[in-house]
Parts: structure tokens; C-alpha cells; sequence
């Protein structure tokens, strides 16, 4: 044996000299992989009591052995063939394993408190844990299952309360379950004892789990937090554990750190103390959890300065920033001090916790992420600088603090029993985080931009063959990772959105409490709210609600009027509503949908409210004289779509022109008119005269809207040759707007002129308008000459159109500006507009931007996306560019959900049938799980693009030469 090891240290020198310090190599003579933290072998080797046989080496699992207790070196041994097959797994290039059927944990062993030390290396990126877990045999038993992934355990024992500790004999990893069954020599008899295992992991890079986050100090040194990011179902790669929401415990968490960093966890600090085998380091305990699930443990270890506060209701309130940066931390301070509150009293439950932290990590994949008591953030989504920042990231800020909030209470208190329910927990934040920032911010009229965010972006997807049910069963990991998308949050969003409303606040508020009470500290499902809400409103919720949630897609509301006498008579039909064109075939679905009515009589008023539960309907409305409008859908609360009849239409219109309808009307209207010309119902030309209409818009949000409707009309006609006249339509649409904005702001200007101004600038920026092109680059040659800073505001819009219609220098430039960015949220501003850039040469410069060092990982997919979304040339080489880089990408995301993000952005925007042939058959060969559903619906999307392309493109293009030989008062 000792051979063996001498072998082995003259194997890892060569191997250091070429890889520099190596913490894991193969070791392809005894086809072991070897992962060990040998620096510390090297000095302890005389300890090291190796006892090891040949035949577990050859094992198809991890033989594990350990030296001399806990925080001591160790060595680890594993059989290179199960290893490599996880390498290439993770590359996406192993052959498909068969997938077994998948099975949740048996319930034979639970845990009632997790008692857990870690201490995290930040120099050599491993972790060492102890975990102490008091658990209960329900069932006698000699294995315990447990979900375990990328850790290595050293030992394992269990002790029955009382009696003598029984050592693990076995531990077998199912790597492709992500879990590991530790095997007794004797039965655990049914009672409680404690499970006590000594293990080991990596600080990985690939954001989940226990992972390190890089940061550089304000003197410049490069240096790595320990952070944390569970869900959904990576607790098990930084502890073993039962990585189930249903299976809750309580947590007792120590940190072993070095002195002089900041170590947080769910709860506060109880104790601090040197840590006896290295003055260097402490020891920080922390409080003792609630009963809560695993996915919502959160360690942080790094360097951080903080602003605090205490709420009305006396919860200690802590914003942590990276160092130097404590005032960008106020403002995120204020809104979540006063959203405490806010749910305390909307909820008539109190925050449980003793203190909250809010901070921001560097290296983060989604916006946010709601661990109970320690919530952590993008930079971008927590911090603000008053002068740096624009109006968009205050209100992006307000809403993810108010997201994250709620589920302090909806997720965490109370927590969905299975995946499948993941749309209780993010559909219910993502539609109260904007009842939160109406109360706290008032003047940003969030509510309309509800509807341009969520509602339409829902009914965009849920329209495809490819959607699915907000509930969906889902097992597999890689399955749980592909329900964050617009369906959990916005369609969730959006139908509790027209529930409240079908309920009234009221009784939705008591229901609400009915829920939280009755199920706090324990698990929920869909129906479990349905039944407080039924209780508290008296109206059949379950019977509604189970159209909305069970099956997936809406329908298309078609209506017709009739004048009879003093009344008006309505007809109405339900049908789903398919992005394809009218649903064929039988068994139409069908929804039990409220619906409103308004007339010009009063248009921001129900006329009146009915549950429509058939196919068919007919309603009439009283005293409505003759030339009044009838609109359905009041604020567009309803989660259908409508269509009118020819006369109903035409009647309708005056009143977007004259701004007698609604703002949130009015944006639906478009909406739905251009959704229909989409799925081939109406024509698009029809489209385009009412996009024409809204030359006196004075709304921010309903601008908004149009405008994404107008950019992916002209995506799609830049496939044709064409594209400058629907630029030319753009310019003529936006330039009476942008002249009444001009440049500045003006006195008594608020949140939403500033918002405005920058959407109508950069669009008209982006469409190559003169006058605006001009002011651009004087204003932006001010600002990299240190003249005139351009405002936060107009930094977007600028950089969008100086580089678009720039050339090598602007891009040097704005990379310059890149580089020397400290904030974040400028860094992003710019690699957002990056693509903009037109010239091959310059594109590609930005691809290979895209994924070097100065991109921080999960920005990468919104520069590649740029690009895709830049350009007719840069739409082909993004795509070709993920095609070759897509090892590095996969790995670089190790599956999760940006994989599904970075795919839709790429090739979403092609509108050629061939293409969906290409994209499919690139991930059949390179499959990607968690994004398989990402993949279908953009195929789907991309034959619609190009069944749309056939039937329109002719007839817009011309309706486009004929207004622009005739030019009207637009
Ligand atoms: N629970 C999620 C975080 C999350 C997202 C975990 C995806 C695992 C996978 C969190 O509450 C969340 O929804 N964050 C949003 C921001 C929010 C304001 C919509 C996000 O990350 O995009
Ligand atoms: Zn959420």
C-alpha cells in the first residue's frame, strides 16, 4: 500500500507541473479517478492509515476511505468508469441512459432536525462536512435512501437513541438518481437515533449547489465567496439529505470560516468561537431553523458590507452589497422594510423569522432566489446607485424584493407538496409582488405593465401545441428544471390575477389567511387552495379554477352583437385558441370563464360580469343605445383571448384614437388583434392600420407593447427584402411620440416618462431615424469624452443606436466602457446591446465576448441572445456558434435552466421550415433535458414564423409601398 501511495505522489507532481494545484485527476493504470486535497496529504502522509482493497476499487461506485477524523486529510478513490460517465453526461454527449421509471424516497427514514457543520476551502475550492441528523425509522430497515450528487461521504453511522452506533458498511451512489443508499450490518429498529455522516464536495462553478462565486476586492484582487443555490433540487450536492419539499426539518447550521469573512445562513448568529485547529478560522453557529425544506437552506460565506434596518414590525432588515458598495443597498433596504409589513398584514401573519438578509452574489443564475431568512440576488436585481441607475432597475428591484418576499410566507411557511405544484409558489409571487410595488410605488402604474410582461407573455406560449398544464407531473430533476418558465410564473400569475378578481379582495384576503394558517410549516397542493378560497368566497373555485390549472391553453372568446330594441344582444362562443389557426378537430377544450362587459357609457366600469361555463352564450345587455361600443374583458383581467365581429371591431376603434378606451384596453385590443394575425385568423395588414391608430398613445406601457409587437414583426421581415419598409412604418409610428418627449426631461416629469422616452428613443434609434441617429452620437461622444454623462435613463437607447449603425471603433468603445464599468447593471446595459452591432466581422467579436472572462457565466446567454435577436447575419451566427461551442455552454450550465433560456433566445427568431428541422435534429444529437420542452416550442414557433412569412409577407409588403406613396396623417 504504501507503494501505491508513493506511486501516486510522483503521479500527481507531473500532473501538477502541467495543470498547475490539481485537486482531481485520473489515474488511468488502476482506472481510479482520485480526488483528494493533497496538499494536505503531502504533510500529513505519515497518518494516513490506508486500508483499501483491490475489488472495491473496481466497484461501479465510490469506494471512499478516510484518515484520522474529521477536518483531516482524506483520500478519496472512485472507479474512473462511473466518473467518466458522469463527465459525459454533463457534456451531453453520453448516450441517453435509459430512463427508470422515476421514484420519490422511500418514507421509512426521515429527519426531524439536521444538525450540519460545513467548512468550505476558498483557496482550494473543496468543502468538508459533518452532518448530525436526528432521524426517525418508521420502518425497520438496514438502508437508508437519501439524495446525495457530487459529493464524496467518508464515513456514515447510525445510532439508535440509547444504544451503540452502527457503522455504514456500504455506500452505494446511483449517480443518475442522485441519490445514495447507505447500508447497515444490522437492522435500524423502528424509533429515533441519530444519522451521522463525514463527507466531502467541490465549491463547484456551475452555480448550484454549494458553489464559489468570484468577486474582485476594491484593490483588484481576484478572490471567491462559498455560495448557495438549492432549488430546485441541488441541496443534495452540498449535504446529503432528503431533497424533497415535503420532507421538512428543522436545521441547526455551523460555519467554520476564516476570521475575517462575513458567514450567514437562514438564521442568525448564536455563536461565535475560534476554531481549535486553526487560529485563523471561527466557528459561527446559527439559530435553529423552523420546520422547513430543504431547498431553502442558504449558507453564504465572502466578504459583504451591509445596510440595516428594522420594519415596523420589528424584523431586523439587512441589505448585504459587495464591499465599498453599502449605499447601493438603500434602496432595496426601504422597499423591503416596507413590504414586510405590507404581507404581515395582507397575509394576517407574521414574518416568523427574527431577521431577514437580502444579498447580493456576484456569480448567480436566476434573478433571485427566496431562502428563508437569507434571500440572495443578482447584483443587477438588488442593487442601486441614485446616480448609475435607470428607472427600470428601480422598478425591477422593487418587484423581485416584493417576489422574493412573499415567499417568505407562499413557498416558505408554506410550501408545495410536490414539483407539480411549483405554480403555487411562483405564480402566486409573481402576481403579488406587483400588488406589493402598487402599494409601495404607486406612481409606476404596475398593474398595466402586468399585462405586457406576464399576461401576454403567458397567453404567447400557452397558445403553442408544445405548452403545458400550470400542473404537471414531473419527476426527474431535469424535468423540475423545465417548469420555471412562462407558465408556472405568468400564466400562474395571470390566473390568480382574474381569480382575485372573480373573488373580490375581500374574501380572497380571508381565504388567503384561511390557507396559510391552516397549512403553515406543513405542505400544500393546488386544491388545498382552492378548497380555503371556495370556504371563504362561497363561489364554486375549484370547478373554475381546475379549467385553468389542469389543461393546458385558453380560449379565443368569439362575439357578435345585435341592436334589439333599447338592448343589446351578444353572442359568444368559446373555442381554444392555437397559435396555428382556428382549433380543429373534436373535443374542444373548454374553460368556465369570467367574463366583464364595459360600454362607452362608462368604459372603466363592468356593465356586466358573467361565468361563462359553455361553449356558447348568449347575454343580453340593457338600455345600450345604438352607437355606444361594447368591449369584453374589462382591464384585461380574463385569460382569453377575443375576437370581434367585423362591425363590434370597427366600432371599437375610434376609441383607441380618441383614448376614450382604457389604457390596459386598449393594449389588449392590440394584443389580441395582433396575436390572431399571428395564428393566420385576420390579416396582418389589419394589423398595421391599427398599430396606426395609436399616434396619440400617450402610455407607456401600451407603447411598450406595440413595440414588442412591431420587433417581432420586423424580425420576422427581415428575412425578406423588405425589411427597410417596415423600419420606414416603425420610424412613422414612433416619431410623433418621440417628438412631443424630445431629449430631456422635463419639470414634473415622472417614473414613466422616463421609461417612455427611453423605449421610443431607442426604437426610433434602432430604425435608423435621422434626427435621432444624430443626437445619439453627439450625445454619446459627450459622455466617452467625460462632457456630458449621459443620464442612466438614455444610456440604453444611445448605446443601442450607436452601435448599431456603428462601426469598429463604436464597438472598441462600448467594450471600453464595458471594462472600465464598476456596476454591473452597466456592464449588463452594455452586453445587452452588443449585438446591435451589424458587421460579421463585428458579430463574431462579440460571440467570442460572449464567453470570455470579462462575461460573468450567467450574462453570457443574454450577449448570445443579443445577437440573435440583432440581426438577420447575427441570427445565424449565434446559432452557429452555439453549435460549436456547445460543450463548453451545456457544461458551462450544467443543464439547468439558462440552457432553456439561451436556445429559445437563439433560434426562436429563424422563420424558415428547414430550420426546425435543423434545430431538432442538432439536440437529438446533443440532448439537452431540462430545455427538451424549450425545444419543441421553438420549432413550433419557428414553422409558424415561416407559415406566417408565406401567407402575409406579400400583402404587407404592399400595404407598406402604397402608404408610402401615398403617405396619410398617420
Ligand atoms: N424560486 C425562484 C428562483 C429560482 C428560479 C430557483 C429558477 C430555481 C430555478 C425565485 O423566487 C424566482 O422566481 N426568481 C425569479 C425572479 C422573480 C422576480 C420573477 C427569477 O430568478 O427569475
Ligand atoms: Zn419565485
Amino acid at each position: 500500500m504504501y507503494d501505491f501511495f508513493n506511486f501516486l505522489m510522483e503521479r500527481y507532481q507531473e500532473k501538477q507541473k502541467f495543470f498547475g494545484p490539481v485537486r482531481s485527476f485520473l489515474w488511468p493504470q488502476l482506472d481510479v479517478d482520485i480526488m483528494l486535497p493533497l496538499s494536505t496529504i503531502l504533510t500529513f502522509r505519515k497518518r494516513l492509515k490506508v486500508e483499501i482493497s483491490w475489488d472495491q476499487l473496481s466497484m461501479d461506485c465510490s469506494p471512499t476511505f478516510c484518515v484520522a477524523g474529521f477536518w483531516n486529510p482524506f483520500v478519496i478513490f472512485r472507479s474512473r468508469s462511473s466518473r467518466r460517465r458522469r463527465r459525459l453526461h454533463s457534456l451531453g454527449l453520453a448516450a441517453m441512459p435509459e430512463k427508470r421509471p422515476f421514484e420519490r424516497l422511500p418514507a421509512d427514514v426521515s429527519p426531524i432536525n439536521y444538525s450540519l457543520c460545513l467548512k468550505p476551502d476558498l483557496l482550494d475550492f473543496t468543502f468538508e462536512g459533518k452532518l448530525e441528523a436526528a432521524a426517525q425509522v418508521r420502518q425497520a430497515t438496514n438502508q437508508i435512501v437519501m439524495n446525495c450528487a457530487d459529493i464524496d461521504i467518508i464515513t456514515a453511522s447510525y445510532a439508535p437513541e440509547g444504544d451503540e452506533e452502527i457503522h455504514a458498511t456500504g455506500f452505494n451512489y446511483q449517480n443518475e438518481d442522485e441519490k445514495v443508499t447507505l447500508s447497515f450490518p444490522s437492522t435500524l429498529q423502528t424509533g429515533t437515533g441519530t444519522l451521522k455522516i463525514d463527507f466531502v464536495g467541490e465549491l463547484n462553478d456551475k452555480m448550484k449547489g454549494f458553489y464559489r462565486s468570484k468577486y474582485t476586492t476594491p484593490s483588484g484582487e481576484v478572490r471567491y465567496a462559498a455560495v448557495t443555490q438549492f432549488e430546485a433540487t441541488d441541496a443534495r450536492r452540498a449535504f446529503p439529505c432528503w431533497d424533497e419539499p415535503a420532507i421538512k426539518a428543522t436545521f441547526d447550521i455551523s460555519l467554520v470560516v476564516p476570521k475575517d469573512r462575513v458567514a450567514l445562513s437562514n438564521m442568525n448568529v448564536i455563536d461565535r468561537k475560534p476554531y481549535p485547529d486553526d487560529e485563523n478560522l471561527v466557528e459561527v453557529k446559527f439559530a435553529r431553523t423552523p420546520v422547513m425544506s430543504t431547498y431553502l437552506v442558504a449558507f453564504v460565506v465572502g466578504e459583504y458590507d451591509f445596510v440595516e434596518t428594522r420594519s415596523k414590525d420589528g424584523v431586523c432588515v439587512r441589505v448585504y452589497t459587495p464591499v465599498g458598495k453599502a449605499e447601493q443597498g438603500k434602496f432595496a433596504l426601504e422597499v423591503a422594510a416596507k413590504t414586510l409589513p405590507f404581507y404581515k398584514d395582507y397575509f394576517n401573519v407574521p414574518y416568523p423569522l427574527p431577521k431577514i438578509d437580502l444579498i447580493a452574489i456576484a456569480d448567480f443564475a436566476a434573478g433571485a432566489m427566496e431562502n428563508w431568512g437569507l434571500v440572495t440576488y443578482r447584483e443587477t436585481a438588488l442593487l442601486i446607485d441614485p446616480k448609475n441607475s435607470c428607472s427600470s432597475s428601480r422598478q425591477w428591484v422593487a418587484l423581485v424584493v416584493g417576489h422574493e418576499l412573499a415567499h417568505q410566507w407562499f413557498g416558505n411557511l408554506v410550501t408545495m407538496e410536490w414539483w407539480t405544484h411549483l405554480w403555487l409558489n411562483e405564480g402566486f409571487a409573481s402576481w403579488i409582488e406587483y400588488l406589493c410595488v402598487d402599494h409601495c410605488f404607486p406612481e409606476y402604474d404596475i398593474w398595466t405593465q402586468f399585462v405586457s410582461a406576464d399576461y401576454t407573455r403567458a397567453q404567447e406560449l400557452d397558445a403553442l401545441d408544445n405548452s403545458h398544464p400550470i400542473e404537471v407531473s414531473v419527476g426527474h430533476p431535469s424535468e423540475v428544471d423545465e417548469i420555471f418558465d412562462a407558465i408556472s410564473y405568468s400564466k400562474g400569475a395571470s390566473v390568480i390575477r382574474m381569480l382575485h378578481d372573480y373573488i373580490g379582495d375581500k374574501d380572497f384576503k380571508r381565504g388567503m389567511n384561511m390557507y396559510l394558517t391552516k397549512f403553515q410549516q406543513k405542505n400544500a397542493a393546488t386544491e388545498d387552495l382552492w378548497e380555503s378560497l371556495e370556504n371563504a368566497s362561497g363561489k364554486p373555485i375549484a370547478a373554475v379554477m381546475n379549467t385553468w390549472t389542469k389543461q393546458m391553453g385558453f380560449p379565443l372568446i368569439y362575439v357578435e352583437d345585435e341592436q334589439v330594441e333599447d338592448d343589446r344582444l351578444l353572442r359568444l362562443s368559446q373555442k381554444k385558441f392555437c397559435a396555428s389557426g382556428p382549433f380543429v378537430g373534436e373535443d374542444c377544450p373548454q374553460w368556465m370563464v369570467p367574463i366583464t362587459i364595459s360600454t362607452s357609457e362608462d368604459p372603466n366600469q363592468a356593465k356586466l360580469k358573467i361565468l361563462m361555463d359553455k361553449s356558447e352564450m348568449n347575454v343580453v345587455l340593457k338600455n345600450v343605445n345604438p352607437d355606444q361600443w361594447v368591449k369584453l374583458n374589462l382591464g384585461t383581467v380574463g385569460f382569453y383571448r377575443t375576437q370581434y365581429s367585423s362591425a363590434m371591431l370597427e366600432s371599437l376603434l375610434p376609441g383607441i384614437r380618441d383614448l376614450s378606451l382604457p389604457p390596459v384596453d386598449r393594449l389588449g385590443l392590440q394584443n389580441d388583434l395582433f396575436s390572431l394575425a399571428r395564428a393566420g385568423i385576420i390579416s396582418t395588414v389589419e394589423v398595421l392600420k391599427v398599430m396606426e391608430a395609436f399616434v396619440n398613445e400617450p402610455n407607456y406601457t401600451v407603447w411598450s407593447d406595440l413595440s414588442c409587437n412591431l420587433g417581432i414583426l420586423s424580425t420576422l421581415l427581415s428575412h425578406t427584402d423588405f425589411y427597410e419598409e417596415i423600419q420606414e412604418f416603425v420610424k412613422d409610428v414612433f416619431s410623433p411620440i418621440g417628438e412631443r418627449l424630445g431629449w430631456d426631461p422635463k419639470p414634473g416629469e415622472g417614473h414613466l416618462d422616463a421609461l417612455l422616452r427611453g423605449l421610443v428613443l431607442g426604437k426610433l434609434g434602432k430604425a435608423g431615424h435621422k434626427a435621432t441617429l444624430e443626437e445619439a452620437r453627439r450625445r454619446f461622444k459627450d459622455h466617452v469624452e467625460g462632457k456630458q454623462i449621459l443620464s442612466a435613463d438614455l444610456r440604453s437607447p444611445v448605446y443601442l443606436t450607436v452601435l448599431k449603425h456603428g462601426d469598429g471603433t463604436t464597438l472598441e468603445i462600448m467594450l471600453k466602457l464595458h471594462k472600465q464599468a464598476d456596476m454591473q447593471e452597466e456592464k449588463n446595459r452594455i452586453e445587452r446591446v452588443l449585438g446591435a452591432t451589424l458587421s460579421p466581422e463585428l458579430i463574431q467579436k462579440v460571440l467570442t465576448f460572449a464567453l470570455s472572462e470579462e462575461v460573468r457565466p450567467q450574462d453570457t446567454v443574454s450577449v448570445i441572445g443579443g445577437v440573435a435577436g440583432g440581426s438577420k447575419h447575427g441570427r445565424k451566427a449565434a446559432w452557429k456558434f452555439i453549435k460549436d461551442n456547445w460543450e463548453e455552454l451545456y457544461n458551462r450550465y450544467q443543464g439547468g435552466f439558462l440552457i432553456s433560456r439561451l436556445i429559445k433566445l437563439s433560434v426562436e427568431g429563424f422563420a424558415v421550415d428547414k430550420m426546425a428541422g435543423e434545430v431538432k435534429a442538432f439536440f437529438e444529437s446533443h440532448p439537452a433535458p431540462s430545455a427538451e420542452r424549450t425545444i419543441q416550442q421553438c420549432c413550433e414557433n419557428i414553422l409558424l414564423n415561416a407559415a406566417w412569412l408565406k401567407r402575409d409577407a406579400e400583402s404587407i409588403h404592399q400595404y407598406l409601398l402604397q402608404r408610402k406613396a401615398s403617405p396619410q396623417a398617420v
